[in-house]
């Protein structure tokens, strides 16, 4: 059997760049190289300065610092780290489709099938393609199909000789991405050929016990990813609408998913109510769970799903309408300050993040948004919010950047906490509501604010799922 020396992976994006950069640190005779089309994102990667990689990723500094230029490298030369590798992650994004046949639910694998036909034209002697990408299920026959159509001999025996596609998906969450890879809950390859699913799974064995690699037909670990995710976004959605029947109640929702969690068939993860999920990934794999399922002909499996969604929707709606509420119905004009912007801590990235909708439904309403970040960029919330203004247009509202939460508060009549980070947890809100206009208000849609420290002022509080015991 031969061995596996040099890898490359296509895509240098949230899932790509920390993959590799794990795997190289812990298999150092490997030699690993990350391409992408997107110069700019490789720039970022080798730059000298570290803190300008183009991923926020709380330990993925050091380690890049360890392994770039010995036996990992950011690379643009697709074409030439395609032939020489023995294995090959396609690690590319798998947007929801914007137009054509299952617009607005089925994913767009126009990445999938440019890499399908590099690696077919490029690739050299026995290649393993591995798919890291999120992928509906049944993909790898595409790919094999396109991979199989480029050999000029179709003959059975020589396709087997030439490419094995195996489906690997990456479980990572955003924030906590080294330690997950370090420590993953389980490792998934799905395949039928004997000799590639051994050379993969020597890799992850070099750091992951044995014990925790499944091996499954290559259909089951595509569709599990899927169903993870869903899994997953679901209980957000049940705590999220739970929350809203709290509210209403008089219960509290963190003593209602502490009582739930407690309940070992329950479990305590992923129970914690919020403005909704965000990430680029939940919405975007239901809508595929949904499309696959409508395509099936499972009319009722795909609206299970998509009442995921839809109350997904209405939280970060219900959010927005009370935030509006309390002001006394009216925010035109009024300084709301926003605080986080990423869809989770310890994170830089926006995509889908609840903060969004939110902040376009307060600006819809016309008032000034005072945005405050730690991690999150002024020109990217410019590409989200369109450009920041300071127009007195008062039918218009406008957004700006601050780069201290004191900052940011300057006159405000409302605080909103959209982002769980730390540093809010630790707000001298004594000193905070002095700068507020009265009445203020703080909206914790986290249930991560320091209550006591709030009941020293007299900001008005409400927080998400907990109702008014009398
Ligand atoms: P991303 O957009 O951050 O990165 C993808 C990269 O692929 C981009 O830099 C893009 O330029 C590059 N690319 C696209 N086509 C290319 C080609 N033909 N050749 C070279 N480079 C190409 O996406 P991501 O967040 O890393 O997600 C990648 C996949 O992993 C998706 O399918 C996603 O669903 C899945 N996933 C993501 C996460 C996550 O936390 N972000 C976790 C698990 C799985
Ligand atoms: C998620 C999954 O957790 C990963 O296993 C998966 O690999 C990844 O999607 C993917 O396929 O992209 P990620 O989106 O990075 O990871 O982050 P999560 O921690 O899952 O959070 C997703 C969203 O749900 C965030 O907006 C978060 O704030 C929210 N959330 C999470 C809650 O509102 N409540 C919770 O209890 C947990």
């Amino acid at each position: 059997m031969k061995k596996i020396n040099k890898i490359c992976c296509i895509g240098a994006g949230y899932v790509g760049g920390p993959t590799m950069a794990v795997l190289a640190d812990k298999c150092p005779h490997l030699e690993i190289n990350v391409v992408d089309i997107n110069e700019n994102r490789i720039k970022a990667w080798n730059d000298r300065d570290l803190s300008k990689l183009p991923i926020f990723e709380p330990g993925l500094t050091e380690i890049i610092k360890k392994r770039r230029n010995q036996n990992l490298f950011f690379t643009t030369e697709i074409e030439k780290n395609i032939k020489n590798a023995e294995m090959i992650f396609i690690s590319v994004n798998t947007p929801t489709k914007e137009s054509g046949i299952g617009a607005g639910f089925a994913s767009d694998l126009r990445w999938i099938e440019s890499c399908a036909r590099q690696i077919a034209e490029h690739s050299e002697g026995f290649t393993i393609v591995v798919e890291k990408s999120t992928l509906p299920v049944r993909t790898a026959e595409k790919i094999k199909s396109i991979l199989n159509s480029t050999l000029k001999n179709h003959n059975p025996k020589t396709i087997n000789n030439k490419f094995a596609v195996l489906s690997n998906p990456e479980f990572l969450s955003e924030g906590t991405a080294i330690n997950d890879l370090i420590n993953p809950d389980r490792v998934l390859i799905g395949g039928d050929n004997i000799e590639a699913i051994s050379l993969l799974e020597d890799i992850y064995s070099c750091w992951i016990d044995k014990d925790k690699i499944l091996k499954t037909n290559i259909w089951s670990s595509e569709l599990s990813k899927l169903i993870a995710n869903a899994f997953l976004a679901q209980r957000i959605s049940s705590i999220n609408s739970v929350s809203a029947l709290c509210e209403k109640t008089g219960a509290n929702v963190l003593e209602v998913s502490k009582a739930i969690g407690m309940d070992s068939r329950i479990g305590k993860k992923f129970l914690n109510a919020g403005p909704g999920f965000g990430g680029s990934c939940f919405k975007k794999d239901i809508l595929n769970l949904i499309y696959i399922s409508e395509f099936y002909g499972l009319k009722e499996v795909a609206n299970y799903w998509k009442s995921i969604l839809d109350i997904n929707y209405w939280q970060q709606n219900r959010i927005s309408s009370i935030i509006i509420e309390k002001l006394f119905g009216t925010i035109a004009g009024k300084k709301i300050s926003i605080f986080g912007f990423a869809f989770k801590a310890n994170t830089n990235d926006t995509r889908e993040s609840p903060a969004i909708s939110i902040c376009k439904n307060l600006l819809n309403e016309g008032c000034k948004l005072l945005i405050y970040d730690p991690k999150v960029n002024e020109k990217e919330i410019s590409s989200i919010l369109g450009k920041s203004s300071s127009s007195q247009d008062n039918h218009m509202g406008y957004w700006r950047k601050f780069n201290t939460i004191f900052d940011s508060v300057e006159n405000t009549d409302a605080i909103v906490i959209m982002t769980e980070w730390e540093e809010f947890k630790y707000i001298d809100w004594v000193k905070i509501s002095k700068r507020m206009r009265k009445p203020s208000w703080i909206f914790d849609t986290r249930n991560i604010c320091n209550k006591k420290e709030i009941e020293k002022t007299n900001i008005n509080f409400w927080q998400v799922g907990i109702g008014k015991e009398n």
